[in-house]
């Protein structure tokens, strides 16, 4: 098991090109390629673990990838075929639940697997939904764990489905299977998440429609009656993997961060906002729009102040972590409420966050959906990632304010593999004991 020790920072002015490319969308590129019967081709596709597994999982259903310089150009199969193997979506959540919509409705028998933190992971949210329009999905726990087994068919039916979370992945693996479906389907969700599917498959021709109604966010699906057109696409930064820097550069005296080419999609860059309104200076600039907005953010150091956080939960889900170190700086009381999915991402965020914080000497109240921390000085300590790079990197850059141990890094690999380097610009990054 690695550890790193990171030593104090002074202050710094830093322009970070190198940012991690998106996850999600990574993710979906490589997924969504195989709807199209000609090659797309993806710039800056993220080279992480979770993503290198998505493409593994793309190659062994019969996909070309080929890499070619800067960029990769998958060319799907005439038809997807049947792998012999198991398909492991190493840590990624996301991976293993959009692979399920996905798949539902291709025939042919597949094995979706993954390490031991994922195999813990609730996947009922998308298993329920999909054998009610007539999927054959098994898994541990009555098909809520993976493995899953899915017997892959011809057979989905429309849907009408309201779902009661705010969730891109299972709105994703709906979606997905509302393509294959035998009619016009329809998916609705309490509040917006994270939109980049439906951004991306209406830009590939998809016939989908996105609404507003009765405050419910609403998708509209008709089945594809030809293949979609190729992706051409360049991924962005991601701005959960900035947020790391952006936290450093608002917490560190004097500071200022420049983050390039970003997403600054609205349903991803809410945790800027609300670093904004902790007394944060916060600059965007918008560059292009392909897909999504895209252009850099620029984050100055300033005192920072408490602050209650309960709506739009899913728009900084990621960021929380990295959210309550900057609370844990801030002037007086912040409060994180109606955020009990943090309980069942890549750790139960919400008692890693507070076992932590708690070990830097900083006052926690746990709550089943969030947590209160009262600002003060992060104080050194030796703290876990519990295999959680959210986690991982949130602690390291908690402790550019007096030093820290994180235990248990290797977890980074999966989203970031250029995080030490670049925190390495800012202060002493070393290998612990
Ligand atoms: C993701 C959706 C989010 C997020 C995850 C990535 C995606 O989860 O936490 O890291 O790419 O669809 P939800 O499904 O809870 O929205």
């Amino acid at each position: 098991m690695k550890s790193l020790k990171v030593a104090p920072a002074k202050e710094f002015n830093l322009v970070i090109d190198n940012i991690a490319p998106d996850k999600s969308i990574s993710h979906r590129s490589a997924i969504f390629s195989l709807l199209s019967d000609k090659p797309s081709t993806i710039y800056n596709y993220l080279q992480a673990e979770d993503t290198l597994n998505t493409l593994k999982i793309v190659q062994e259903l019969g996909a070309n990838v080929k890499k070619e310089g800067e960029k990769i150009v998958i060319t799907p199969p005439k038809k997807l075929q049947e792998p012999t193997n198991c398909l492991d979506c190493g840590n990624s959540g996301t991976g293993m639940r959009i692979f399920c919509g996905f798949l539902a409705g291709v025939e042919g028998f597949f094995i979706l697997t993954g390490d031991k933190y994922l195999k813990r992971r609730p996947m009922d949210r998308v298993t329920e939904p999909l054998r009610e329009i007539g999927a054959k999905i098994d898994g541990r726990e009555e098909g809520n764990k993976a493995p899953l087994a899915i017997r892959g068919d011809n057979v989905l039916k429309p849907f009408k489905y309201e779902s009661s979370i705010a969730s891109a992945q299972v709105k994703t693996a709906m979606i997905l299977a509302g393509l294959r479906a035998k009619g016009e389907s329809r998916y609705s969700e309490p509040e917006l998440s994270r939109d980049h599917t439906e951004r991306m498959l209406k830009g590939m021709g998809a016939e989908i429609s996105t609404f507003f109604e009765k405050e419910r966010y609403v998708v509209e699906v008709k089945p594809l009656n030809k293949p979609l057109e190729p992706l051409n696409i360049t991924i962005p930064a991601d701005p959960s993997s900035a947020f790391f820097f952006a936290v450093a550069g608002a917490i560190i005296p004097n500071s200022q961060v420049t983050l390039k080419n970003v997403t600054l999609n609205p349903t991803r860059i809410e945790a800027f906002k609300v670093l904004e309104k902790m007394g944060a200076k916060v600059e965007y600039r918008l560059k292009e729009n392909r897909y999504e907005p895209i252009g850099d953010i620029v984050v100055k150091s300033a005192p920072l102040k408490g602050i209650e956080v309960k709506e739009k939960i899913s728009w900084l889900i990621d960021e929380l972590p990295a959210l309550s170190i900057a609370m844990a700086c801030a002037n007086g009381v912040s409060r994180v409420r109606n955020a009990k999915e943090l309980r069942v991402k890549e750790s139960d965020r919400i008692s890693s966050i507070v076992e932590n914080l708690r070990k830097c000497g900083i006052e926690v109240k746990e709550f089943a959906d969030g947590y209160e921390i009262k600002g003060g000085e992060i104080k050194k300590a030796k703290v876990n990632s519990f295999g959680d790079h959210r986690i991982a990197m949130s602690f390291l850059i908690a402790g550019l304010i007096n030093g820290m141990e994180v235990e248990d890094v290797e977890c980074i690999e999966t989203s970031f593999p250029n995080f030490q380097e670049i925190l390495a610009q800012i202060s002493e990054v070393k290998s612990g004991d």
